[in-house]
C-alpha cells in the first residue's frame, strides 16, 4: 500500500491558557493516501478550520505531528515554511481572499514559486494554463470586484493550483455562494482531483457537499468520530 501523503499523528490543539483554554483538536489521527478526495464533515465550531490550518502548517499543534509527503511540518523553520507550503499545498478559503488591487491573472501569477528562477514567459504560461483549467481565461484581466462570487472562487482555485502542489485544502469553499454556484465549484474541485490525481481535503458543515468526496471523516467537538 502507498505511504500516506498526509499523516496527522496524535494531534492536540489548544487555544488560550488557564481556565479559558479551548481544546479545538483532541487526539486526532488521520492518514490520507495520495490522490484521495476526503471530506471532513461537522458542525460549526467543531474544529474543522483548525484541523486544516494545522495540516497545512498555517498553525502549530499544541502536541503531535503532521507529516506532509514525509516532511514534518511542525519542525520546519519559519524561514522555510513558505517554500514548503508553496511546493506541497494549495489552499482555498470560504472568502476567496483574492487581492483586490490585482487582476485575476495577477492574483494567480503573484504566488508563483520560485518566481526569481522562472522566466517571465514561463510564469505567464503557467498562470494562463491554470486559468484555462478553471474556465476563467476570458476574464483574466478583470479585478475581483468585477467578478461574481463563483468566478472569484475559480480564480482562487487557479491560484491554489499554479505551483502544481500535490495537496489541495478547501475550507468551506462554497460557503459564500448560492447552492447552484456551489455545485459548479464542487464539480471543478472533483475534476481537479480526478484529472490531476491531486489529493483533496475539503471541510464542510454540509452533508450534501461532503458526498462529493469518496471518504468522509465526521468530526465533533475536536474529535474524529467516524471515517468511511
Ligand atoms: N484563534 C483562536 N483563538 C481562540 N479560540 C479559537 C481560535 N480559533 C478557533 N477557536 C475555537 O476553536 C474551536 C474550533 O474552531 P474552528 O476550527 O474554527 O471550527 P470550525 O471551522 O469547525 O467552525 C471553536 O471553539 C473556536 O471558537
Ligand atoms: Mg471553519
Amino acid at each position: 500500500m502507498a505511504n500516506p501523503i498526509i499523516h496527522v499523528q496524535s494531534v492536540n490543539k489548544e487555544y488560550g491558557r488557564g481556565k479559558k483554554t479551548v481544546a479545538a483538536l483532541k487526539d486526532v489521527d488521520i492518514e490520507i493516501l495520495p490522490g484521495e478526495f476526503v471530506s471532513v464533515l461537522g458542525p460549526s465550531g467543531c474544529g474543522k478550520s483548525t484541523l486544516l490550518h494545522v495540516m497545512a502548517g498555517l498553525e502549530q499543534p499544541t502536541s503531535g505531528r503532521v507529516l506532509l509527503d514525509g516532511v514534518d511540518v511542525t519542525l520546519i523553520s519559519e524561514r522555510d515554511l513558505p517554500k514548503v507550503r508553496a511546493q506541497k499545498i494549495g489552499f482555498v478559503f470560504q472568502a476567496f481572499l483574492l487581492l483586490e488591487d490585482l487582476t485575476a491573472f495577477e492574483n494567480v501569477e503573484s504566488v508563483l514559486w520560485p518566481s526569481d528562477e522562472l522566466k517571465k514567459e514561463k510564469q505567464q504560461a503557467m498562470a494562463l494554463e491554470v486559468l484555462r483549467e478553471v474556465d476563467m481565461l476570458e476574464r483574466k484581466d478583470h479585478f475581483p470586484r468585477q467578478l461574481s462570487g463563483g468566478e472569484q472562487q475559480r480564480v482562487a482555485i487557479a491560484r491554489a493550483l499554479v505551483n502544481s502542489p500535490p495537496i489541495l485544502f478547501c475550507d468551506e469553499p462554497t460557503g459564500n455562494l448560492d447552492s447552484k454556484t456551489g455545485d459548479t465549484i464542487m464539480k471543478v474541485i472533483s475534476r481537479i482531483n480526478k484529472e490531476r490525481k491531486m489529493t483533496v481535503v475539503l471541510v464542510t458543515h454540509n452533508e450534501e457537499l461532503a458526498k462529493y468526496a469518496k471518504r468522509t471523516l465526521r468530526m465533533r467537538d475536536g474529535r474524529i468520530t467516524s471515517d468511511r
